[in-house]
């Protein structure tokens, strides 16, 4: 067949139509030309206006196309072999022929070759000649897939491969062809031209399943099998956020998360391989998006983070103004509901971690002294009377004195560290934390080591109870997990938040390096099985064959993750995975990196900007101005005092905010108010310091000049009146 006997039309009859049946039915009749013939069909229009056959190539459109057929195959094959050509990188068809074989005949076949080799093999023996490795190889083959055959575990089949390459000039085409070749070269595989037979070639590799060349090869199924190329998955959203580049293909792989079953991630790597940096960029990205992040950060990570998004920073620690009252109601208290005893559950399993196991007779107690404690600040299960100041741990302690019992005495002495010992002063006071940011970082580094947990505890606890009260998408992100496994209480606690967060619209995304621990408690699984996102990074040797069996890893992919660089690794979502790679932005980058290298570079380039910012503040004069006529003006004047300054992108500086204005009184009606247009955060430089103080002197300043000129004005007034009156 001829390619433009794809386009023909039936033969046209010899005879001419009679004029009369020309506007007739498309019926045709004995004799004469059918209407439906002079019709245009979709074959008219799409076939070419021309094609041109060359020895090595095809022409159609200014389109050069040239087909190659693979000859050689390599002796053993691995799992997705041929993805190397599905991957290659230039526009091609590629065709495949499976074609079933009937086993009898392969069968004689075999029997006939086995026979001969054998046959070689022996007068090679006889002789006393060296046996020729290459027969001995192919006799063993042969022999093993005579049995498989014979036993029914493999079926035989005849396998072509061709590929079309697409080029639009002639030295494009060579490019390719080599191109192509090296690539099918790299993988064991002998291609040659179809030289001669090119529009065979070109119509071989149409999807018309019309084998032209038949250049086949034998093949059982196991080796069919490994044929397939297209395990390299896409994900490929058309909404959602840039997780990063799929390693298999180029392509980016979007996601949003918020449209799995549930909104939940896991993130498991070795130190140092970049969880807390993809989550990062996943945090900031969402938030572009209208998510609300949540974090709790146990290495102080994610301050620089929330102070460039304009979020909110809450440190707890000594010193430290940021304090949760573990006994407050205040969040959890609901129109006419009782969430007393809600509230006594959770404290009995945050006391659990604050002074370690109790037997059932020292719960009975705590559950006393809890109750107790409520009762003396005037709190029953009544809900009218929740809205009251709550108690602190001291009443609870003080409840435990009280009680004269000796296991009451013993939970009180373990309790002493935290009102009066070493951690006094951090859960012991009233609750002064208030969300009202969308990037909110609780960060407990400055706490001591053993506190952690339990600090991790009261904030989770805090934070579920804010996310349960208002319905809003938000992430939460647990960093070092691990603080909270360690607590059989609080790796509950945390399964709890997971499995229910989807209700509530959260997404819990749990980050931990220690992938032993974790996944040896039942707490453990069940966050990874109710996470729908999975994130590996690079692996240990040590942990790789438990990560594999529970995320059911091929031996190609445990490879992976053990020579896995930074920022590399896989990324499960539901039932797909890709190898992915992590890449940010150089401004992202200078946000999220925890290298300390880079962390001081970009502090120190920041504080170069703010002072050649404060030079040029320097050089130019404020524009205030009082007027001379000040009388005449006093009533309505507005004076502000303006520093233009914009806030540089890495920085400290935040958006005015809409101040009281500070008002001097003159006389009734008359006032001068001053409107700050800068507002500096903690923590302050030299510089920044230097700024402020030449701001607040300039403040004076005006105001003593302004008080003393409303002096006078007013003794004038005075004077004028009195004149008046005379
Ligand atoms: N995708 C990436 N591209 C470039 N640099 C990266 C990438 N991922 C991580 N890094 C760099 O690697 C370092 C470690 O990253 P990160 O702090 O995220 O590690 P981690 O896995 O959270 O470690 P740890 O468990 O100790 O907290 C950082 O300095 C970061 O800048
Ligand atoms: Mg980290």
């Amino acid at each position: 067949m001829n390619i433009l006997d794809l386009f023909k039309k039936p033969a046209k009859s010899s005879v001419q139509p009679e004029a009369s049946q020309l506007g007739g039915q498309e019926k045709p009749v004995n004799g004469a030309k059918p209407f439906v013939e002079g019709l245009v069909s979709v074959k008219d229009i799409i076939a070419p206006s021309a094609l041109e056959v060359d020895f090595d190539h095809v022409r159609i459109d200014g389109k050069y196309y040239r087909t190659c057929f693979v000859a050689g195959y390599p002796r053993f094959v691995g799992l997705n072999w041929l993805s190397g050509l599905i991957n290659f990188d230039a526009s091609q068809r590629v065709a495949m022929y499976i074609y079933p074989t009937d086993g009898k005949e392969i069968l004689d076949d075999l029997r006939r070759k086995i026979a001969e080799m054998e046959a070689e093999i022996s007068t090679d023996v006889q002789r006393g000649k060296v046996v020729n490795p290459s027969t001995q190889a192919k006799l063993e083959d042969a022999l093993t897939l005579q049995a498989d055959l014979v036993r029914g575990e493999e079926r035989f089949f005849q396998f072509g491969l061709y590929v079309t390459v697409e080029a639009t000039t002639k030295d494009e085409l060579n490019r390719m062809t080599k191109n192509l070749e090296a690539a099918l070269g790299s993988i064991m595989l002998v291609s040659k031209k179809a030289t001669l037979q090119m529009e065979e070639g070109f119509i071989t590799t149409l999807p018309l399943c019309d084998d032209k060349l038949a250049i086949s090869r034998n093949m059982d199924t196991t080796s069919l099998a490994t044929t397939f190329p297209f395990v390299s998955s896409d994900l490929s959203d058309d909404k959602g956020i840039m997780y990063g580049i799929n390693e298999h293909n180029g392509s980016l792989v979007i996601f949003d998360r918020f449209s799995m079953q549930n909104y939940n991630s896991v993130v498991f790597a070795s130190a140092g391989a970049g969880k807390s940096y993809m989550i990062k960029l996943e945090a900031m990205r969402s938030l572009m998006f209208g998510t609300e992040i949540i974090v709790i950060d146990p290495e102080n990570e994610y301050e620089v983070l929330a102070e460039a998004v304009g979020g909110q920073y809450i440190a707890f620690g000594f010193g430290e103004n940021s304090k949760i009252n573990p006994f407050d109601l205040s969040l959890t208290v609901e129109e006419g509901e009782n969430t007393l005893n809600d509230k006594v559950l959770t404290l009995h399993k945050m006391f659990k971690i604050m002074l370690g196991a109790m037997d059932p007779m020292e719960e009975s107690v705590l559950d006393r002294a809890v109750m107790e404690a409520y009762k003396a600040k005037g709190i029953t299960p009544d809900p009218e009377t929740q809205t009251r100041e709550p108690p602190l741990v001291e009443d609870l302690y003080k409840a435990l004195i009280g009680m004269e019992n000796e296991r009451a005495q013993n939970l009180a002495a373990r309790m002493e560290k935290y009102i009066k010992g070493s951690f006094a002063g951090i859960f012991n006071q009233k609750t002064t934390v208030n969300l009202q940011n969308k990037f909110v970082v609780f960060g407990i580094r400055n706490l001591e080591e053993s506190l952690r947990p339990v600090a991790m505890h009261i904030v989770l606890d805090y934070i579920w109870t804010v996310v349960k009260k208002e319905l809003k998408k938000r992430i939460l992100i647990v960093d070092e997990a691990w603080y909270l496994m360690q607590f059989e209480d609080s790796a509950s606690f945390l399964r709890g938040i997971v499995k229910r967060g989807r209700k509530y619209y959260l997404g819990v995304t749990t980050i931990t390096q220690d992938v032993d621990d974790f996944l040896q408690t039942p707490y453990g699984k069940e966050i990874v099985t109710n996470s729908s996102i999975q994130i590996l990074l690079k692996q240990h040797s040590a942990a790789i064959d438990l990560i594999g069996s529970t995320f059911y890893l091929s031996e190609g992919e445990k490879q992976l993750l053990l020579t896995a660089d930074k920022g590399e690794g896989i990324f499960f979502a539901g039932q797909n995975h890709v190898a992915i790679k992590v890449i940010a932005s150089e401004e992202e980058h200078k946000l999220i990196t925890s290298n300390p290298e880079e962390v001081m570079k970009n502090k120190k380039e920041f504080e170069m900007k703010l002072e050649t910012k404060l030079q040029e503040t320097k050089s130019q004069p404020t524009n205030l101005q009082v007027p001379n006529n000040f009388q005449e003006t006093s009533s309505k004047l507005q004076t502000e005092v303006k520093v233009e300054t914009k806030p540089p992108a890495l920085g400290n500086f935040v958006e005015p905010k809409e101040e009281p204005k500070k008002e001097v009184k003159l006389e009734e009606g008359k006032s001068v108010s001053f409107k700050p247009v800068v507002e500096i955060e903690e923590p302050e430089s030299e510089v920044e310091s230097d700024l402020k103080k030449r701001i607040a002197i300039m403040e004076e300043e005006e105001r003593l000049k302004i008080t003393e000129h409303s002096k006078k004005i007013t003794k004038e007034n005075e004077e004028k009146e009195k004149e008046e009156k005379r």
